[in-house]
């Protein structure tokens, strides 16, 4: 079997059940995946150092084996902060508005990605698949391939493709979808995001898609698909059996009072989360229902992310402000409205507040995906299960259509939604979790990983076409 490398911005192995933190959807998807795996995680250590020097840390733990790198503080700062999250990100999630263009983060950026393919280029053994992972390293396949690379290379992209006509607002966009075209397998998490990237290269580049994704590009064929990704269910179900999940779930049951319901939100603390406006919608809620109002509470847990760019700062402003101002205008002495949190918790602590929560709220405005949905409806009680609340605008809202999808601009839906959440009849409720829990079972990240894997592997025969180099 051949080894992988998996090249991501951020390597952060998750510890055995229980570590806290503030883990994107990236990190614990990809630390389950290579546990099964013999090969490398490469990537940036997080740290900073004064001048680069590319000395490779090697650690093994939790069973995989990583190796990083640190990045000096204007590499930090044009690629990571610059290109990654103040160009790609918001550009990716349709947030034009937030979108800033500098010419020292594009350069930044390709700096930073030829730092990565010098470093990597001596882990890699001839017989190695190369996976690489998300908006921070687009270029990185075609660096490694002017170094003489000829292994099989993947890349993965956990966000959204943005519309063509959005898309074409980024200086050199044809640069930067040209480098992609170097792997031979692109990966994306849902159709729609697939529909957008081969709409980008048939009508800005004139290219030929076939219907199964093959791609024609310089006499090469590459591979272009959807492989959504999923939760890893067994860790999860596992962790949310231990006494730490019990312990969570007592603990926040109890300070709940009897009867009264909770909403959950976990997100990062994002801009693309949507929680301006979910706070908006859980007010218009409160409002709206008077007679219901103080029979629920929505707890939000939301770890700070990205704290140097600030569109993030802005945000953070903002939901304090605003979570202050519904508490304000609603509470009474022995109940208050929000419970607005800014930190991480182990995993099986959070399994525990999911299933103590009666309703999970995941209204993101654009998400690539969304795997808090999936751990959500894992963690519930099947006899009594709670109800997701799903925006339609999630990568997993097409796998999930048992959910109560909502427009997540609209505090009406998301009012009506809670309402008609908080009312639905048991039978309707397990019927709406069996079905939304086989999907979370059996699309999990275990699949994810062998369908990716396998497809870079050409074991899908005339499937995927790769050519040999
Ligand atoms: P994103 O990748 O954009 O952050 P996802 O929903 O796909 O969004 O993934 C987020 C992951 O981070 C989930 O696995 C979630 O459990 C984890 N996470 C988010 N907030 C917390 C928190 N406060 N404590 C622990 N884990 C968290
Ligand atoms: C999303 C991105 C990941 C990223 C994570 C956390 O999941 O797709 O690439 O690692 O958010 O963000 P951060 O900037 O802290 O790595």
């Amino acid at each position: 079997m051949s080894r992988l490398i998996v090249v991501s911005n951020r390597v952060s192995v998750p510890q055995a059940m229980g570590a806290a933190g503030a883990q994107g959807g990236l990190a614990v998807a990809l630390s389950a995946a290579l546990r099964e795996h013999r090969g490398i995680w490469f990537g940036w250590s997080g740290k900073e150092t004064e001048s680069f020097t590319g000395h490779l840390d090697m650690q093994r733990n939790q069973d995989v084996t990583t190796a990083t790198i640190d990045l000096e503080p204007q590499d930090i700062e044009e690629y990571y902060n610059g290109y990654a999250n103040r160009t790609l990100w918001p550009l990716f999630h349709y947030r034009i508005d937030l979108t800033e263009y500098d010419r020292n983060f594009g350069e930044g950026y390709e700096r930073v990605n030829a730092r990565f393919a010098d470093s990597v280029l001596p882990l890699i053994e001839p017989d190695d698949l190369v996976w690489v992972h998300d908006y921070h390293l687009l270029p990185l396949g075609s660096m490694l391939r002017e170094k003489g690379v000829t292994n099989r290379m993947g890349l993965f992209l956990h966000i959204p493709w943005p519309p063509t006509r959005l898309f074409v607002s980024l200086p050199n966009h044809e640069q930067l979808v040209a480098s992609m075209l170097q792997y031979d397998l692109i990966g994306l998490q849902t159709e729609e995001w697939l529909d957008s990237f081969t709409h980008y290269l048939k009508k800005e580049m004139g290219l030929k898609v076939s219907d199964d994704g093959v791609i024609e590009y310089e006499g090469r064929r590459i591979v272009a698909r959807a492989f959504p990704i999923g939760i890893d269910y067994e860790e999860f179900v596992a962790s949310a059996r231990t006494e730490l999940a019990q312990g969570a779930y007592q603990r926040l049951k109890d300070s709940l009072g009897h009867g009264r319901k909770m909403l959950i939100g976990v997100d990062r603390l994002d801009y693309s989360k949507g929680l301006g406006e979910r706070f908006d919608s859980f007010d218009r809620f409160l409002t709206d229902n008077p007679e219901m109002a103080k029979d629920v509470v929505l707890l939000q847990i939301a770890p700070p992310s990205r704290g140097e760019v600030a569109s993030y700062q802005l945000i953070r402003h903002d939901l304090e402000r605003k979570a202050g101002h519904i508490n304000g205008a609603h509470a009474d002495v022995a109940w208050v409205p929000i419970r607005y949190v800014n930190r991480g918790y182990p995993r099986a602590e959070l399994a525990g507040f999911y299933r103590a929560a009666d309703i999970g709220l995941v209204t993101p405005l654009r998400d690539g995906m969304n795997l808090v949905a999936k751990e959500y409806v894992a963690a519930q009680d099947s006899e009594d299960p709670g109800v997701l609340i799903l925006s339609r605008f999630a990568g997993a809202a097409p796998q999930m259509e048992d959910a109560v999808l909502v427009n997540p601009h609209s505090t009406e839906d998301v009012s009506d939604a809670i309402r008609q959440a908080l009312h639905m009849p048991l039978p309707e409720r397990r019927r709406r979790h069996e079905r939304l829990l086989a999907s979370v079972r059996d699309e999990d990240v275990v699949r994810w990983r062998e369908n990716f894997v396998g497809a870079l592997r050409g074991e899908h025969g005339a499937e995927v076409p790769l050519d040999a180099r």
